[in-house]
């Protein structure tokens, strides 16, 4: 069969702001390390840079304000986003909102996240300064499948970050957010070649075939 006929994974992007993790995730599906198509990309705030880098690029965007809506309700609305444009990934890139369950039953196992820190360590906002300011010598950064626990989800990727004497809190974050740029996009294929499985809370390679049963 033609190349042409499979259908290609269709990608969703949520962000909040400047969208650099877009624009890497942009660059990678130009360039063939992600093989999957930018459906769409969805931002809460209609001023988020990011908006302009995916414009630019000729993807299709949408703002969906979530001010005076229910959680329920806004989730509701972003799913309808996604499903109309038959999005089957959803990569949040600095999306600055909590998702509740309405949103996550929709895309099983098909929601990533990055997150600037080796989690579990440092959680939530400003991981970068949390390390900093807690003295470790090594950071780094985490792509995980999204669950209802903030930040606590099956981790698809994982890379260390070192962290320097003359560090502050700013030229840390510089640093860890150039290794998120190159591991977001590796972790995207991984999900999208489908040779993982989950293990509990692991993701385990996929056994090639069934095991010899005699
Ligand atoms: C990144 O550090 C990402 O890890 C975190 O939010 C930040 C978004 O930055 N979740 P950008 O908008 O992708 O530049």
């Amino acid at each position: 069969m033609s190349s042409e006929l499979v259908a290609k994974p269709r990608l969703g992007v949520l962000i909040s702001g400047r969208g650099s993790n877009l624009q890497a995730i942009i660059d990678a599906t130009r360039d063939g390390r992600i093989t999957g198509e930018l459906a769409v990309v969805i931002s809460n705030q209609a001023n988020a840079p990011g908006l302009e880098r995916a414009k630019k690029a000729g993807i299709d965007v949408a703002v969906l304000d979530h001010r005076r809506k229910r959680r329920e309700e806004y989730d509701e609305e972003l799913v309808r986003e996604l499903k109309r444009r038959a999005v089957t990934l959803v990569c949040l890139a600095g999306f600055m909102r909590l998702l509740s369950s309405r949103f996550i039953d929709a895309f099983p196992d098909a929601i990533l996240n990055i997150h600037p820190s080796l989690l579990p360590a440092f959680p939530g906002i400003n991981a970068p300064y949390q390390a900093w300011e807690h003295g470790v010598k090594w950071t780094g950064v985490t792509v995980h499948l999204v669950t209802a626990e903030l930040d606590g989800g099956p981790i698809v990727a994982q890379e260390p970050v070192p962290v320097k004497d003359d560090d502050d809190a700013e030229t840390l974050a510089a640093r860890i957010l150039e290794k998120e740029h190159h591991l977001y996009p590796v972790a995207i294929q991984r999900l999208l070649s489908g040779d993982w499985m989950l293990s509990g809370r692991r993701v385990i390679p996929k056994p090639l075939r069934e095991p010899f049963r005699p």
